[in-house]
């Protein structure tokens, strides 16, 4: 069942377009990632979604009902801030029971949701503290508790993990992961600008791009599972959004199209990449892009067609490295990024780099990309 879906929603403040013909749905207990750089409009958008902000053109359902103009407490929303907005001068309990005792629910039901608030986010042992005596991952546990006992049919969250150290957020997320297998049938809007956990945490990606005074830039780039977002960017800017370190990207010109794919020519050799051309030709200008995991490296390929460079710096991570390169001889390509296992590579090798035909991305003129062949 669709629990929530968003057509043609649009924002603009003081005359400055904030968002633009946003369109999605989320299913119940689907976990719906809304992703994209800073200041695109996510924190709007959710402040839409639950009442808190509602001056937008387009419209917004939830279980099927417009909700233009239900009151945020009647719409069955609950939201999660990154600032964790608890009272400070209330225990734990307290404060996840607030909402419950203002909308005047027996006590016995307050009590039973804050015990099975506390249950599932290991907060038992702290139900009488006060948030001062809590650290940080502790007190988002709670914004969180407060959120669980209101049972809402869509949970919002806005970037509830910004706060919290690298090893908590990786706890907090596995709690978030938990929170959701364990309410199966709420939905979870979360909006980050980790793509980590926009990975790890989405069945669905919202892709989300800042709009400009060009009416044909709308706020959504993309929507889609993390793994087809991964695989399969529809534009440039997905295909630079996604994955870390980034896609490589290639400026180049189409010297032929084939039954195999578009060819294009670096130092002197012709690639091919195993793409519907469209309706591209020869002499077209396309990017082609390569993620750094399908790059090849080595001094020697064996004979395969390979991009002449040179190491220019590298980062060893233990469980792989990343080579940094320069094309040989081209001062138009950029640096090129190659994950390798290569423990004797070093700075200043030359070594030749290659990929696969059907590791190859391509993008036309206008950053749409062209079909890849599976
Ligand atoms: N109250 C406001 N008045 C005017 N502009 C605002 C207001 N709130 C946010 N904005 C602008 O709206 C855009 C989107 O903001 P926001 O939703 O917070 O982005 P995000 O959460 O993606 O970083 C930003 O350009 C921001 O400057
Ligand atoms: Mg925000």
């Amino acid at each position: 069942m669709t629990q929530v879906t968003i057509r043609g929603l649009g924002l603009q403040r003081g005359g400055v377009p904030i968002l633009r013909d946003v369109d999605f749905s989320v299913e119940a207990g689907e976990f719906c990632v809304l992703v994209g750089p800073s200041g695109c409009g996510k924190s709007t958008l959710l402040r839409l979604i639950s009442g808190l902000d509602d001056d937008a053109g387009g419209e917004i359902t939830i279980d099927g009902v417009s909700v233009r103009a239900t009151p945020p407490a009647r719409r069955h929303v609950a939201m999660v801030f990154q600032g964790y907005a608890l009272y400070p001068h209330m225990t734990v309990e307290d404060n996840m029971a607030f909402a419950l005792r203002r909308a005047k629910l027996p006590a016995a039901e307050i009590e039973s949701r804050v015990r099975e608030a506390a249950r599932i986010l290991q907060l038992e042992p702290l139900l009488q503290r006060k948030p001062g005596a809590l650290s940080g991952g502790q007190r988002q546990r709670v914004a969180i508790g407060r959120a669980i006992v209101k049972k809402p049919k869509v949970f919002l969250f806005d970037e509830p993990l910004s706060n919290l150290d690298a090893a908590l957020r990786l706890e907090t997320r596995v709690e978030i992961a938990r929170l959701h297998r364990e309410n199966a049938s709420a939905s979870m809007i979360y909006v980050t600008h980790d793509q980590v956990e926009a990975m790890t945490l989405a069945d669905k990606i919202v892709l989300l791009r800042p709009v400009s005074d060009d009416p044909a830039v709308t706020s959504v780039v993309q929507v889609g599972a993390p793994m087809t977002l991964y695989h399969h960017p529809a534009n440039l800017f997905a295909a630079r959004f996604i994955g870390t370190p980034r896609m490589n990207l290639l400026p180049v010109r189409v010297t032929a199209v084939t039954a195999q794919g578009v060819e294009f020519e670096l130092q002197g050799r012709r690639w091919t990449a195993a793409v519907d051309a469209g309706g591209v030709e020869a002499g077209a200008s396309v990017t082609v892009g390569v993620r750094p995991e399908h790059v090849r490296s080595g001094a020697d390929l064996a004979g395969a067609a390979g991009l002449r460079c040179r190491i220019r710096h590298i980062e060893a991570l233990g469980e792989h490295s990343l080579l940094f390169c320069d094309a040989e001889g081209s001062d138009e390509l950029p640096a090129l990024v190659a994950r390798t296992h290569d423990e004797r590579l070093r700075v200043g090798d030359a070594i030749e780099l290659s990929w696969s035909a059907d590791a190859i991305h391509v993008f036309g003129s206008d950053g749409q990309a062209f079909a890849r062949r599976r």
